[in-house]
This record gives C-alpha cells, sequence and structure tokens, in this order.
C-alpha cells in the first residue's frame, strides 16, 4: 500500500516543479460507456491516482503556487443518497478531508469557482494536453488571459519513472499472482482444450488473489496466432504438437505486471521449436545480464538484434552477413518489436525515454522495465525452412533496477 504521507511527498514535488504565478489541474478519469446503459469497468487515470491515490471519478486535483501559497485543493462529488443507492457509497467532502493530506477539499461542482478565482491571479496554467476537449474548453475558458499553457503530464510521468519501495512490493506482489497463474496453466493438461479455457484460468486466478483487473488484455495465441503480436481473439482449440504463445498479466491495486511465457500444448518441443526456443531464451538472458545503472535501453535493444540476427543466420531464416542483415534491418520481419518499456501503474508506463534535449535517459536505480525479445515466423513465409514455419516465441520478464544490478522480479516464473 502506498501511504498518504507518500502521496503528499510527491504533490510536493510537483509543485516544486510548477513556475511561480501558475495553476495546475490533474483530473481523474471518467467512467466509459461500453454501450447502452453499460459501462466498461472504471479505471481511474494512472497521473490523477499517483498524486492522491484517490479512486473515484468525478474528481481533480488542483495546484496553486505563487509567492505567498504553495499548495493542492482536491475536488471530488459530492455525496448524494439517490446516486449512491444506484451506483455505491462515495467518500464525499468531509471525510476526503480527513483521509487526504491534501490542503483544501471542495465540492466538484465548485471546480469552474475557484479555478476562475485562482487564474485571476496566475500567469499559467498546466493541465494534461491529452485531456477531453470538453475539460480543456472549461479550462481555456478560464484561462483565456493566460500568456502559457503547459502541459502538466510530462512532468507527473518522469516523476514516475523512478519506484519507491512501496510501488515495487505492489509490482511484486502483481508478478506473484501472475506466477501462480502462468504455472497453474503449465501444469493444466490443455490437450483438447481452447484458448479461453486458458485465459478463464489467468482471470480466475488473478481475481482469486485480489488483483480485480488484468494489466491488459491476455493473449493466448497457439501455433501461428502467436505471429499476431495483439492477437486477443483466444477463441482457438489447441492442437497437439503447437506451442501456445502467452503475455498474461494481473494488476494488482493498480499496478502491473507483464509476463510472457511461450510453452507446449504438449507438453515437449520438437526440435525446430526448441531451436527457436533457445536462441529467444539466451538472447533474454544475455540481455538482461547488461542491465545495470547508466545502461542504455538503446544497447539492450542493439544487442538483442545482434543475438537474434546471428541466430537466425544459423537457422537458415535469413541469409547473408550478418552486419548487412542488421544495417538494412531484415531482422525487423521476424523480431518487429522493441526489447522491452517501463512498467509500473500502466503496462507501458507512460514515462518518457529520452531528456528533454533529446538525450536517451539511462537507466537508474529504482526504475522497472520489461525484455521481451521474440521470434516470429508466419506459416506461410516461404522463405524461411519449413520446419520453422507458424512458429512465435516470445520470452518476458519485469526487471528493477537496482543499486549496481537488477532483480529480475519475475525468474520464479518458469522458462
Ligand atoms: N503485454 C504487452 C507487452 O508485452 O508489451
Ligand atoms: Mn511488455
Ligand atoms: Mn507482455
Amino acid at each position: 500500500m502506498i501511504s498518504q504521507k507518500e502521496y503528499a511527498l510527491r504533490r510536493e514535488k510537483l509543485l516544486k516543479k510548477l513556475s511561480c504565478n501558475s495553476v495546475g489541474v490533474v483530473f481523474s478519469g471518467e467512467h466509459k460507456i461500453r454501450s447502452n446503459d453499460t459501462e466498461y469497468p472504471f479505471r481511474q487515470n494512472s497521473n490523477f491516482y499517483y498524486l492522491c491515490g484517490f479512486k473515484e471519478d468525478k474528481s481533480a486535483l488542483m495546484f496553486v503556487k505563487n509567492k505567498k501559497i504553495s499548495k493542492t485543493i482536491l475536488f471530488v462529488a459530492k455525496k448524494d443518497k439517490k446516486l449512491e443507492l444506484w451506483n455505491g457509497k462515495r467518500v464525499g467532502v468531509k471525510k476526503a478531508k480527513k483521509r487526504f493530506l491534501v490542503d483544501e477539499v471542495f465540492c466538484i461542482d465548485d471546480l469552474q469557482k475557484h479555478l476562475k478565482n485562482c487564474l485571476d491571479l496566475a500567469d499559467k496554467l498546466y493541465f494534461d494536453f491529452n485531456l477531453d476537449y470538453s475539460k480543456v474548453k472549461i479550462l481555456k475558458r478560464y484561462a483565456k488571459n493566460l500568456s502559457t499553457h503547459k502541459n502538466i503530464a510530462p512532468i507527473i510521468q518522469k516523476m514516475r519513472l523512478i519506484k519507491s519501495s512501496s510501488e515495487i512490493e505492489l509490482i511484486k506482489k502483481a508478478i506473484d499472482i501472475t506466477k501462480e497463474a502462468h504455472h497453474s496453466v503449465m501444469n493444466m493438461d490443455k490437450s483438447g482444450k481452447n484458448e479461453y479455457e486458458l485465459v478463464s484460468e489467468f482471470e480466475y486466478i488473478f481475481k482469486k488473489n485480489g488483483a480485480y483487473s488484468d494489466a491488459y488484455t491476455s493473449i493466448v495465441a497457439c501455433g501461428n496466432a502467436a505471429n499476431t503480436l495483439h492477437y486477443i481473439q483466444n477463441d482457438q482449440p489447441l492442437k497437439d504438437g503447437e506451442l501456445i504463445l502467452i503475455d498474461a498479466g494481473c494488476e494488482y491495486d493498480y499496478y502491473a505486471s507483464d509476463i510472457t511465457r511461450t510453452i507446449s500444448v504438449s507438453g515437449r518441443l520438437n526440435e525446430p521449436q526448441k531451436e527457436l526456443y533457445e536462441l529467444v531464451l539466451n538472447t533474454q538472458l544475455e540481455v538482461i545480464k547488461m542491465i545495470k545503472p547508466h545502461a542504455m535501453r538503446s544497447d539492450l535493444q542493439r544487442r538483442a538484434v545482434e543475438l537474434l540476427t546471428t541466430g537466425m543466420v544459423k537457422l537458415g531464416i535469413l541469409k547473408g552477413s550478418v552486419k548487412k542483415l542488421i544495417k538494412k534491418e531484415k531482422y525487423k520481419k521476424y523480431y518487429p518489436h522493441g526489447i522491452g518499456h517501463w512498467m509500473g501503474l500502466d503496462v507501458h508506463d507512460e514515462c518518457p525515454y529520452k531528456h528533454k534535449k533529446g538525450k536517451e535517459i539511462k537507466l537508474q536505480e529504482g526504475m522497472v522495465l520489461t525484455i521481451e525479445p521474440g521470434i516470429y515466423i508466419d506459416k506461410n513465409d516461404k522463405k524461411v525452412p519449413k520446419k520453422y514455419r507458424g512458429i512465435g516465441i516470445r520470452i518476458e520478464d519485469d526487471i528493477l533496477i537496482t543499486k549496481d544490478s537488477y532483480e529480475n522480479l519475475s525468474k520464479d516464473i518458469i522458462k
């Protein structure tokens, strides 16, 4: 759990980064309609959640900074018995004042009034440039005399790069639940089953352990389906002799896990499957070994490309000199994605990869990233020896950068 103290420290840090005579606004997420009278399950906006841990919609944070004050105001929906009868209890202004260590709490209905008052004294407005147009319209109405509008999202997302020990605990918990699910599916008799039965097992184990959502839609792809990178159809029968690429991870108390394992329906890999599996696995292990503070993600990617391309030439999948194949990016046909991404409140944590001036951000203690090399060979690819066609393999782990090295947080999930 993240303490209210920690949220307060994050807000303090954000306020320090805002310029004097400014107002910043960060909105909660909104319910999204699925179809008539039904909604998708609500998920809080990650930047908003990072700053206060409040899980309700119809709320907002306002940061006010000038020479005299530096304060945070939380706006929440008011208590409403009739609405609460249908939609569940609201915290309300009174309780929110006690629960959150913000300077003031008001009803969300008063946001515009406060915004107008605060903006009268400011010359800069910060908000998320990705906001819905309806909200931007409101903000701009009150901020029309201001000289500058600034995007607040990248400032918060940069803070999210380095995980605190309590955030790491939550990520570990998410990975632990995900481990149970992957292992359960590995041990299952899968013969004669369908991809969706494996998805159900993941959902059951996630929910049973208090992870109410997956961190992304599970991919359970048997055989050639693994070559569709974001395959989420998950409705085909499992065929003996084929591999299943399973990319599935739960979200636990807002923190993600992101794990891929490629296993066999029958439990045994044939020779060509084994050759490709070993190439991907060795690449992953080699790349993980390079991880430490000051290492660069681009170097990890470069090394993965070198190893995979060299391996693919040896297996006759690519032909020619490794150097030229890399230069011409021929490997991209079989390894088309990156080596990994930041992970945290979002599975693809929206943190920056580059500094403002374009220089790459080096790895640092407290960052978490995935390492996920893969090889994907379409069943109709006549350029590749027949024995490899229709095989798709990815192996993905979640890695924490430590003081001098790294910790593979998902090392206990069998490979
Ligand atoms: N599960 C999405 C990814 O691996 O990036
Ligand atoms: Mn990933
Ligand atoms: Mn993944």
